[in-house]
This record gives C-alpha cells, structure tokens and sequence, in this order.
C-alpha cells in the first residue's frame, strides 16, 4: 500500500493528477487458505503454505485509466526490492468470460524482530470499471451452470466487452481534452 500511495503523489506532481482512486489490502483468512490447499489437494504444512500459496496478502489497485495500471506496475517493478514471480495480464489476454485485470505476483521484503523475509504478494491493478464489472461477476463465480446463470454469464460478458471500449474511449478523450487545455 505505501509503495502505490507514494507512487500516486509522484504521479500527482509530474502530471497534476492522480492515478489511483482506490487502494484496498486484505490478508487471506486461515479458513480461506485451508479451503484453497484442500481443493488444489496440497496437503497442509507451513513450509507447504509458503511456497504454494502466494495470495495470503494481496493489494488491489483501481484506477480511472488503462496506461495508467501498465505505469504503476512498470514503477513498481523497476524498485530493486520488488521480485516478480509471475505476471498475468488479463488486459491484453482477458478470461473468456470478459474478466479483465493485470495481475503480478511479487515477493517484497518484510522485516521482523530478527530477520528480513522476502514474502509473496498478489497485486490486481484495474480500471475503476473493469473493478466494477469483476465486484458483480464474483456473484456468479461459483454458482451453478443453469440456463439463467449461462444467460447472466453471457450478458455480462457483453458488459465487459463494452466496458473494454469505454476504457479506450475515456483514455483517449482525457488526451484530447489535455491537449486542448495546455
Ligand atoms: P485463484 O485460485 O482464484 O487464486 O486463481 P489463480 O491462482 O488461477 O490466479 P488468477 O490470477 O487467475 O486469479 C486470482 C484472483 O483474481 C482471484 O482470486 C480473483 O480475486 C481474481 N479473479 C480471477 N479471475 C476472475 C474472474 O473471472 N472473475 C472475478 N470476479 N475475479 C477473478
Ligand atoms: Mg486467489
């Protein structure tokens, strides 16, 4: 959360505005992690957990504009202290069913009483509508397959796809309207 909270303030002095309109952190519940290591059949030990689970702290990041998630994570990326494990990027590969979303994997140091240890974090950066879209589609996520969850899921796949385009549309209006101001 700092690291996105002081790239938002250097954001804000290079380009007058701010790209980020929401930060929101959570740890994984001990019953969520139980839950994630029954059902990929990994049997639990903390050595098992630590080197299986990388979502145990997660830090999601919204943002109003499309270029704006791929300059955070670039800035994240290029500190020395931040590893990347692995990157998804469901902007340029979206899920079938429309979700959309850059996800990294990185490990971050966290200093204890004795020690410093390099601990996983998942990263989501997306759009404040694509986060709109991805907060109603968790709600049909693990429901049943029902004729009327296949017609919700293909209507909302439609709404990301419309979504997709109004991100484009926004980013390029935001450039049009700065370039008649300045
Ligand atoms: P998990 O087992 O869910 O952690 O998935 P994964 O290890 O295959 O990783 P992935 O990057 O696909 O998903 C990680 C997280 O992204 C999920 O826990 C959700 O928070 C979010 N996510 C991924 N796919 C979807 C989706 O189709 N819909 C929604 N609403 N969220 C998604
Ligand atoms: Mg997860």
């Amino acid at each position: 959360r700092t690291k996105f909270e002081v790239l938002d303030v250097e954001f804000n002095v290079r380009y007058s505005r701010n790209p980020i309109n929401a930060i929101h952190t959570r740890l994984k519940s001990n019953q969520s992690i139980l839950e994630k290591m029954q059902r990929r059949r990994i049997p639990f030990s903390l050595e098992n957990l630590e080197t299986r689970i990388q979502d145990v702290a997660g830090v999601r990041v919204i943002c109003s504009y499309v270029d704006d998630i791929y300059r955070l994570s670039e800035a994240l990326l290029r500190q020395d202290d931040v590893k990347l494990i692995a990157q998804k990027d469901y902007i340029q590969q979206p899920k079938p069913n429309g979700y959309r979303s850059l996800h990294l994997i990185v490990r971050v140091p966290v200093f204890f009483a004795d020690q410093r240890r390099d601990l996983p974090v998942e990263v989501q950066i997306r759009t404040i509508a694509m986060d709109f879209w991805a907060s109603l589609e968790h709600r049909i996520r693990y429901k049943n397959d029902s004729p009327e969850v296949q017609r919700l899921a293909e209507e909302l796949k439609e709404c990301a796809d419309i979504i997709a385009r109004t991100d484009v549309k926004m980013q390029e209006l935001r450039e049009r309207i700065s370039a008649n101001l300045s």
